[in-house]
């Protein structure tokens, strides 16, 4: 490796600021140009003030969908949240410097290759069981977000169950604790869940893509396809009646379809896969309603559709 000049090392610290990034938990690089987020402090701070002031507490004599439909009340907009439709955040919700980051050249993905693809196959058609498809996607390396993933992120709920929920991909809060929908985002989704009157013990919940993207970017094309065998497998040892997507990303890439999530939301669709047929809708991502609480309206619509099926 070429070494720094002199003068260089003379004037910086490079280890000290190295260690420095290593003791605040800053591991991997995400982008080819620096944010400035001071740029934006104006807008983060005035966000959590917000949100600290809103935090409201449950109320007992609340029926289980007010309380999905009420808590935009106690739901804000902070800078971490991942959303289902990012490009609808981007336009309107986040602060400036990430708008910046859209407009930043696509980030670098590990190429999708042959060999990995049918590896990918044939490791996830040897598994019989849930654990068997975890234990082959922890031996599995052909998937380039492992690399900067801390956990596998696979699965929550009942291994058998007759709704299967299926997201974009794991966020900080579930990199960290290695289960999908266990930040705020999940936290809404309980609160769906509750209102058609469903919880974690009979639904089976995952993502399109079982590890965390860097800096919760949207999972590439080929990140969704290299992990779609599992998917696929998953889906059949899980065998649900009904399958729902969650946000545009996790819908797009399994209709294989450029049509937004606004379109795609509410609608039956029969999903053919592995030979079986499923039937399948998509609705908003739950960290999109945390920042667009007036959408929920729509989401409870296609619950209720999901509910009078399952009757
Ligand atoms: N958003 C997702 O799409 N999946 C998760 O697991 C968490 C947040």
């Amino acid at each position: 490796m070429e070494k720094l000049p002199e003068n260089l090392l003379k004037t910086y610290n490079f280890r000290a600021v190295l260690s420095w990034y290593g003791e605040m938990g800053i591991d991997t690089a995400i982008g080819e140009q620096p944010i400035n987020w001071l740029e934006s402090a104006k807008t983060i701070d005035q966000s959590l003030i917000a949100r600290a002031r809103k935090k409201a507490k449950p109320r007992a004599d609340q029926s289980p969908a007010k309380a999905f439909l009420n808590s935009q009340k106690q739901q804000n907009n902070t800078a971490n949240d991942q959303t289902g439709d990012r490009k609808e955040q981007r336009k309107s919700l986040l602060p400036n410097s990430d708008q910046q980051r859209s407009v930043a050249p696509p980030p670098k993905t590990a190429p999708l290759t042959i060999p990995s693809l049918e590896l990918a196959k044939q490791l996830a058609s040897q598994g019989t069981s849930l654990t068997d498809l975890k234990n082959a996607l922890e031996s599995f390396d052909g998937c380039g977000l492992k690399r900067t993933a801390k956990n596998l992120v696979f699965s929550r709920g009942a291994e058998t169950a007759k709704l299967m929920i299926i997201g974009e991909a794991p966020g900080r809060d579930e990199d960290i604790v290695g289960k999908p929908f266990v930040g705020r985002a999940g936290e809404l989704l309980d609160k769906m869940l509750a209102a058609i009157k469903l919880e974690e013990s009979q639904v089976h919940i995952t993502n399109i893509v079982y590890w965390r993207p860097p800096g919760n970017r949207t999972p590439s094309a080929e990140e969704g396809l290299i992990c779609r065998p599992f998917l696929n497998r998953q889906i059949e040892l899980v065998a649900p009646e009904l399958i729902l997507f969650l946000g545009g990303a996790a819908a797009k890439q399994i209709y294989e379809t450029q049509t937004g999530i606004t379109k795609l939301r509410g609608k039956w669709k029969q999903l053919e896969i592995d030979g079986k047929s499923y039937q399948t809708m998509a609705t908003l991502h739950p960290a999109y309603l945390l920042r667009t609480p007036i959408a929920k309206r729509l989401v409870w619509q296609d619950l209720q559709k999901i509910q009078s099926s399952l009757q």
